[in-house]
């Protein structure tokens, strides 16, 4: 699986130093895999990625497909000014969103990180005005059976969308049903595609309704696309935001103990 270019390598032990999982070594000479590396390998292509001179290549992430880190990247102000500054958005205009925007978003999110890179997730764009509709139709019903969430549905029958905030699109992230990390690498997945969303000037917002009402409403999984065996990990709406936020709200402190 790991080869090695014997004229180029310069026996640094950088890819040793960046292989999460321990299966490269150095004996005193060129790196080499140790047994039963090519079902430990988690793909990260670290390896690869480090290695100063391209002495090393890695079968199951051959060096051809890599990409060079661009120049171009945004310094620490100007991220912190995108995350204190991304705002939810709760009224989208009726114009939908571009195919080739939501296919650069899934581009962007597919490269978020994944417990060890398992890249289990998939997703569903939903479009179509009428599947959300029922997707609106089958998370209403859920909250309907919630005195907690009358509120939302008084807004409702004021004629408000209150599921999805008249988002013209929706994403949705499904992985293994099973799986403790689905949560987690969805919500990293999901936060990848909401911070470029904003930086492309279109709106996101957080479609935890329609995710909450996921786990109870067995008829929202294939409205959702969601695959048997999978569950949903989370969902956000987007599209033209209707509104534009001057201010940046106030927030509580960290809370942090220093130990
Ligand atoms: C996991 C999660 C689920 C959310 N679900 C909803 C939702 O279903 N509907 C909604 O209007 N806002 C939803 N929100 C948005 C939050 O209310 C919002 O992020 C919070 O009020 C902070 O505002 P900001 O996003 O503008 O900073 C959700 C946010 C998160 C993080």
């Amino acid at each position: 699986m790991i080869t090695i270019d014997a004229r180029k390598c310069t026996q640094d032990g950088l890819c040793v130093l960046a292989c999460p999982v321990n299966i490269i070594k150095m004996d005193g000479g060129f790196p080499e895999e140790v047994d039963g590396a090519a079902d430990r390998c988690i793909r990260c292509g670290h390896c690869v990625a480090v290695c100063p001179t391209g002495a090393l290549d890695n079968a199951l992430t051959p060096a051809g497909e890599y990409l060079p880190v661009p120049d171009k990247r945004p310094d620490a102000e100007a991220m912190e000014n995108l995350l204190v500054s991304r705002r939810s958005a709760r009224s989208f205009r009726k114009k939908p969103v571009e195919r080739e925007q939501l296919e650069r978003l899934l581009e962007t999110a597919r490269c978020a990180p994944t417990a060890s890179n398992a890249q289990k997730l998939s997703w569903t764009m939903i479009q179509d005005p009428q599947r959300l509709d029922r997707v609106r139709e089958l998370s209403l019903e859920w909250m309907g059976t919630n005195p907690a969430r009358s509120h939302y549905m008084e807004a409702a029958r004021q004629g408000r969308d209150v599921i999805l905030r008249d988002a013209t699109a929706l994403a949705v992230v499904h992985g293994p049903a099973r799986s403790f990390w689905t949560a987690i690498d969805s919500t990293l997945a999901l936060t990848y595609m909401e911070l470029l969303a904003a930086t492309m000037g279109l709106g996101t917002c957080w479609a935890g309704l329609v995710t909450y009402a996921s786990t109870v409403v067995p008829e929202l999984l294939p409205v959702l696309g969601v695959p048997e065996g999978s569950k949903v990990g989370g969902a956000i709406m987007l599209g033209h935001p209707r509104l534009k936020h001057r201010l940046i709200p106030p927030r509580d402190a960290a809370r942090v103990t220093w130990l």
